[in-house]
């Protein structure tokens, strides 16, 4: 197996840096196009068969150094006792959303195996294909990530009903937070048993917080969802989008390598985290939309800053856009292979 991936992770030696791209299987792709012509997101995300061949279609047609498992962030709310859409152009919303206690009686800690045994089906079957090619990475939301979709009933743009909730009514907050936290070691637990190699944890929306607000309610309970993960032995990366103002205390997350958005520039982030941790990142997702020659110069760049980091990733500063050419990732994996060859 080519696991040069796993081995930046942990910050052994590689011959080159590796590569994957957030959201590398999606609509950029016509070969994704084409699939979801036939079947809605979510009934995407919960057929195994369908979401193993999405997920594979970046790894054949960009030549990358890891798989994702195709899914979402939010499969697990909906599991929680949410009821979950995806509206065309509004993203996703969920009903009912969370404010009293009465709304959090309604939620349950989920039972892998029983609520989303797609998940764990779609994972052994990936598993199975890629068997010798490279490793599987499987992927939750943060805890503070998922109350706010399940606080606000969608995306936001200011967190007001999150935030409101977290200053007047914190014991409900942490409550709220406590019953995340259990689902998502549960869930996460249950990918890296079902053959997930690596865990992403995705904290979107927690550089929306002041440091002190992170430090209170999105950081312990990342804390303790990867240090229940550690006995299982898999690397786990946590990326945290906007992540400039909190890296330091991103770094006492106890994740093996931590993601890094594009805001940052790349050798300020390791010398404020130090060699404890390996890095990901960090191209700006519009990079891809520039020239070859201005694309090549940016990708050296990082690469050339991400050599002084313990172990360096190479990944987008967040997802890849929808309207990204296929023509340019691939170029970009292409690029930093060659660029980085020891
Ligand atoms: O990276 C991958 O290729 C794996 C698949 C993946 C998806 N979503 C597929 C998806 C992953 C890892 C996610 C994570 C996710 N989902 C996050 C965290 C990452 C981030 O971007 O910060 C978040 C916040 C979500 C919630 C979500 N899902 C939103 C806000 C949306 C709509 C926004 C949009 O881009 O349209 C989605 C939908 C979604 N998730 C799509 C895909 C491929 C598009 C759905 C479609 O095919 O129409």
């Amino acid at each position: 197996m080519n696991d040069t991936f796993l081995r930046a992770c942990r910050g052994e030696a590689v011959e080159y840096t590796p590569v994957w791209i957030m959201r590398q299987a999606g609509r950029y792709l016509p070969e994704y196009r084409e699939v979801r012509r036939g079947v809605d997101f979510l009934a995407l995300c919960k057929t195994p068969e369908l979401a193993a061949e999405v997920t594979l279609q970046p790894v054949d047609i960009l030549g990358v150094d890891a798989a994702i498992l195709f899914s979402d962030i939010l499969i697990p709310v909906e599991a929680m006792g949410m009821k979950l859409r995806f509206l065309e152009n509004k993203g996703p919303v969920l009903s009912r959303p969370v404010r009293k206690q009465r709304d959090l009686d309604r939620l349950v800690v989920i039972d892998p195996k029983k609520d989303v045994p797609f998940v764990l089906e779609t994972i052994r079957i990936l598993r199975r294909k890629l068997r010798r090619k490279i490793p599987l990475i499987g992927f939750s939301g943060a805890p503070f990530t998922l109350a706010t979709y399940m606080i606000e009933g969608g995306s936001s743009k200011n967190f007001l009903n999150t935030k409101t909730v977290m200053f007047s009514a914190p014991g409900i907050f942490h409550s709220l937070m406590e019953r995340i936290t259990e689902t998502t070691i549960n869930y996460l637990a249950a990918q890296i048993k079902a053959g997930a190699q690596a865990i992403q944890i995705f904290d979107s929306w927690a550089g929306a917080l002041a440091p002190d607000d992170y430090r209170l309610f999105s950081l312990p309970y990342v804390k303790r969802t990867i240090s229940a993960l550690k006995p299982l032995g898999v690397p786990v990366i946590y990326f945290v989008n906007n992540c400039g103002g909190l890296l330091e205390m991103v770094g006492t997350s106890g994740a093996d390598v931590i993601g890094i958005d594009w805001r940052v520039d790349l050798g300020k982030a390791i010398t404020r985290l130090g060699k404890g941790v390996s890095i990901q990142g960090n191209l700006d997702p519009c990079a891809l939309f520039s020239d070859r020659d201005t694309l090549k110069s940016k990708v050296a760049d990082i690469l050339k800053k991400g050599t002084r980091a313990r172990g360096h990733i190479f990944n987008l500063g967040h997802g890849i856009l929808p309207q990204t050419s296929p023509e340019m990732a691939k170029t970009l994996v292409n690029l930093v292979h060659d660029r980085s060859r020891r």
